[in-house]
């Protein structure tokens, strides 16, 4: 049986740090599916097709590791593409709480998935798409933060020029 795993996420923009535990869990499952879902917390500043648009050319490099978007429940998601797992990366202590109420509920929702930890990389352990973007306003160099592909557009959208 084909073994898939979901990475879920808001993805505004996809980072170095995302990209690494994507990666790692691509050596981990057979299929790997990236997937941007809406988190009601957040909102955005990159557009849902923008945010794929990145997703897709930092992906071009997998052979195993699909993409996708889905607006409703990551708990539904999972069960519609018949994944076994959800991998998500954990950094520093404050993101622990959080994780672990959501996978909590995420279990009552569809019991049959597994919620998979993997520990943060060492250089991307306070790394996060707003303080990426908070950078990129400020003409801050982000060569460490955003893949290669993509850094020129998301400094060109962020910093208003055209
Ligand atoms: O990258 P983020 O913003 O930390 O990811 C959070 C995300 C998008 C995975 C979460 O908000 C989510 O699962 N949204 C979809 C709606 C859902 O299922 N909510 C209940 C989760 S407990």
């Amino acid at each position: 049986m084909m073994r898939i795993a979901v990475c879920p996420g808001s993805f505004d923009p996809i980072t170095k740090g995302h990209l690494d535990i994507i990666n790692r869990a691509s050596k981990l499952f057979d299929k790997v599916i990236v997937v941007v879902l809406e988190n009601p917390a957040k909102s955005p500043t990159f557009s849902v097709n923008e945010r794929l648009g990145f997703i897709h050319r930092v992906l071009e490099p997998f052979d195993n590791v699909e993409y996708d978007t889905y607006d409703g429940l990551l708990a539904e998601y999972v069960k519609k593409v018949g994944a076994c797992a959800i991998v998500k990366g954990l950094r520093a202590v404050s993101d622990f709480e959080y994780e672990f109420q959501m996978d909590l509920i995420n279990k009552q929702l569809n019991p049959e998935f597994e919620t998979v930890f993997l520990n943060t990389a060492q250089d991307y352990l306070y790394l996060s798409s707003s303080i990426v973007k908070q950078v990129a306003m400020f003409n801050g160099d982000i060569s460490k933060f955003i893949p290669e592909e993509i850094r020129e557009d998301i400094v060109k959208r962020l910093c208003g020029e055209d």
